[in-house]
């Protein structure tokens, strides 16, 4: 309570306000009213975020519109300054934006197009129970309204639902008083697409590189979404291709009933109330998924209840009574068929083609439900250096492989999290999110990386943590962290502890091949002066280079053999690593993708992964250091880019973290 100065007594005090006055003064708030004044609340709290959440809307709903359709997403982002009249400043200090998605999705019948642009809270996926990246109905329309606010420049949208029906032109903006469209313009026009949805919102914003940028977050959905092709034309003028690697879209996933587990108490109330069932039997068989009719039966038996009983009938003790049956009843799990997890396979592909590194991992944990919902969680993990990094090291010293320990000695830096949400990065609000504090939870130690207490683990590694759901518990409508249930950080750190696992299988067998590896290049060296010695004591007549490959043998035979070079990646594949990419020197091994427009390159072919057990071909030793072309055929990169180090050029390259 804030204390107020008192003022001198006046000479007539003003008298309170009566109950009727006060009355009189209620008044409905408008929900477009409401987030006006609130607009923090949904992402738009400074214009560098609300740049990105206008485009992070935009895009959000051209991918969901285009797998619902069943169409390979095709998405154009266009960042360009609005200059309204004056000469444009650069985009690093302009402090207005044009946004304009494209999408190749099925488009937006005519009447339709007002209400989904100029309505809060009107969308088509809020009733449903399936995995989607929008859910509440209130994402393009609260960037339309932030646009009004801050330019007051209508939404502009272009839509056309095939290539025999008109293209449709809208400007549109929200009455924020009640919350409805008005139209400004509405027209048909001649559009070049076929079918699809263009979207261009004026704004209010601040064009930043670097970490909750707008690159990033098209980057970081690039890696999630590797069925996805997205271009990126940046306000500076370049344009970034992020093409698909992955050919095919991801399983539709279906619309499920709610899970009886877990559902609270007012909602079973309300659905008891609503059902069409004439019987509770048949309401608990009908409305709820995985509960049978025997299910049914046997909840009501523990519930006391008849089967036959009236739903509505079906009040207070009774509902307790039934609430609390269920509770104590064995149901099956929900299926997970409602979520459309990314897969082991395209994780990896998308954390390739976008992160340079040694090591990765992928991990698809089982459909587990919190609160009746149910959800999937993947985690994945990136880890060491680039290929050529490495290469350069090894060429310095060429006789010498890496002192032990060597590679993470400039491992001060942090790991860096990647977090998702029905496959949408998550770039705000780290710490508050159940992603970020499973990966501190985790104890990284045991896989062989330095981890602070209460801290992230140390070392050249990025952690990538996907929760896929029907319905993703965001702490508030701006969807920038995951709320923590126990379910869902339990799941997260299993699937962390599973691909933690992996990385310390790879990491000691390495360190182990290294110091053998070592050890190797020490015998050899001697046992040219050895060989040269008998020479001499046999006065030239020995067969030297008879001798010689006897004593190579027995190196090789006492330093692990050809498992060490397997190991180092010189032959096979990640054996006994599932759903892993090791890279070395000589190339990929493991389940890599074909990068597009690596031609020639050392990349291993997509789907036809080496086999995981293939007997070691004869050695194949490469001299060490002579590193094939690298996937992205560009300038050799710096040992250690810094933060703001990213592509220049077109094609987007894997980048260090
Ligand atoms: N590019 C698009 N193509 C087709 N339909 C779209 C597109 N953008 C939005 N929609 C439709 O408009 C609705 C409202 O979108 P939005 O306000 O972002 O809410 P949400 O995505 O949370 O449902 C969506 O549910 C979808 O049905
Ligand atoms: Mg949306």
């Amino acid at each position: 309570m804030s204390t107020v100065l008192a003022k001198p007594p006046t000479a007539e005090p003003k008298a309170a306000p009566s109950a009727a006055e006060m009355g009189a003064r209620q008044r409905e708030i408008s929900v477009s009213e409401f987030f006006t004044k609130n607009r923090h609340l949904l992402g738009f709290d400074n214009p560098r975020k609300a740049l990105l959440t206008c485009v992070k809307e935009a895009v959000d709903n051209a991918l969901d519109a285009a797998e619902e359709a069943g169409i390979l997403p095709e998405v154009v982002v266009t960042l360009e300054v609005a200059a309204n009249g004056e000469p444009a400043p650069p985009a690093s200090q302009a402090t207005r934006f044009r946004v304009t998605v494209i999408d190749n999705g099925p488009g937006i019948v005519r009447q339709q197009i007002p209400p989904i642009f100029a309505k809060l809270l009107y969308g088509s996926k809020f009733h449903r129970l399936r995995m989607s990246r929008g859910q509440q109905g209130i994402g393009i329309s609260a960037a339309g309204m932030y646009a009004q606010i801050t330019t007051g420049k209508p939404v502009q949208i272009t839509s056309r639902t095939g290539a025999r029906a008109a293209t449709h032109y809208f400007e549109v903006q929200i009455d924020t008083k009640k919350n409805e469209p008005r139209i400004f313009e509405s027209k048909k026009i001649d559009w070049d697409h076929p079918r699809g949805t263009q979207v261009t919102l004026e704004i209010e914003g601040r064009y930043q590189k670097g970490r909750a940028s707008v690159d990033e977050f098209l980057e970081q959905v690039a890696i999630a979404n590797p069925h996805v092709t997205l271009v990126y034309h940046a306000p500076e003028g370049e344009t970034r291709h992020y093409p698909r690697t992955i050919q095919e879209l991801p399983p539709q996933p279906r619309e499920i009933k709610p899970h009886p587990y877990g559902i609270e108490f007012g909602v079973l109330l309300r659905m008891l109330h609503d059902t069409r069932s004439h019987s509770l039997a048949g309401f608990l068989a009908g409305d709820f998924s995985r509960v049978s009719t025997a299910v049914a039966q046997e909840i009501c038996r523990t519930a006391k209840l008849s089967g036959n009983a009236r739903p509505r009938n079906v009040h207070g003790d009774a509902a307790e009574a039934l609430y609390k049956a269920i509770q104590a009843t064995k149901i099956m799990a929900p299926p997970s068929n409602c979520i459309s997890p990314i897969g082991e396979k395209a994780i990896l592909h998308g954390l390739y083609k976008q992160i340079k590194g040694e090591f990765y991992t992928a991990v698809t944990r089982p459909a587990a439900v919190y609160r009746g919902n149910p959800f999937v969680i993947e985690a994945g993990l990136a880890y060491g250096k680039g290929p050529d990094q490495v290469a350069a090291v090894t060429k310095d010293a060429p006789a010498v492989p890496l002192a032990e320990g060597e590679d993470r000695e400039d491992d001060s830096e942090l790991a860096r999290v990647i977090r998702y949400a029905n496959r949408v990065p998550l770039l705000y609000q780290q710490s508050a999110c159940a992603t970020f504090k499973a990966v501190l939870e985790t104890a990284w130690r045991n896989y062989g990386v330095a981890q602070s207490r209460g801290a992230l683990p140390a070392g050249p590694m990025v952690v990538f943590v996907h929760m896929g759901s029907v319905w993703v518990p965001f702490t508030s409508e701006s969807k920038e962290a995951i709320a923590d249930y126990d379910e869902i950080r339990k799941e997260i750190k299993l699937a962390l502890q599973e691909c933690g696992r992996r990385l310390g299988m790879f990491l000691r067998r390495r360190e182990r091949a290294k110091s053998e590896f070592r050890r190797r290049n020490i015998f050899e060296l001697y046992i040219e002066e050895v060989v040269e010695a008998c020479g001499r004591l046999k006065g030239g007549k020995l067969a030297k280079e008879k001798l010689k490959m006897q004593l190579q043998k027995i190196a090789l035979k006492r330093t692990g053999g050809p498992k060490t070079d397997a190991i180092l990646g010189h032959e096979g594949g990640p054996e006994g690593l599932p759903h892993s990419i090791i890279v070395t020197a000589d190339g990929p091994e493991g389940e890599a993708p074909v990068l597009p427009g690596a031609e020639g390159s050392a990349v291993a072919p997509p789907e036809e992964a080496r086999p995981e057990k293939t007997k070691p071909t004869p050695a194949r030793r490469k001299a060490k250091g002579k590193a094939k072309p690298t996937r992205s055929a560009g300038p050799p990169r710096p040992a250690r880019p810094t933060k703001a180090a990213k592509p220049k050029t077109k094609a987007p390259k894997r980048r260090k973290r």
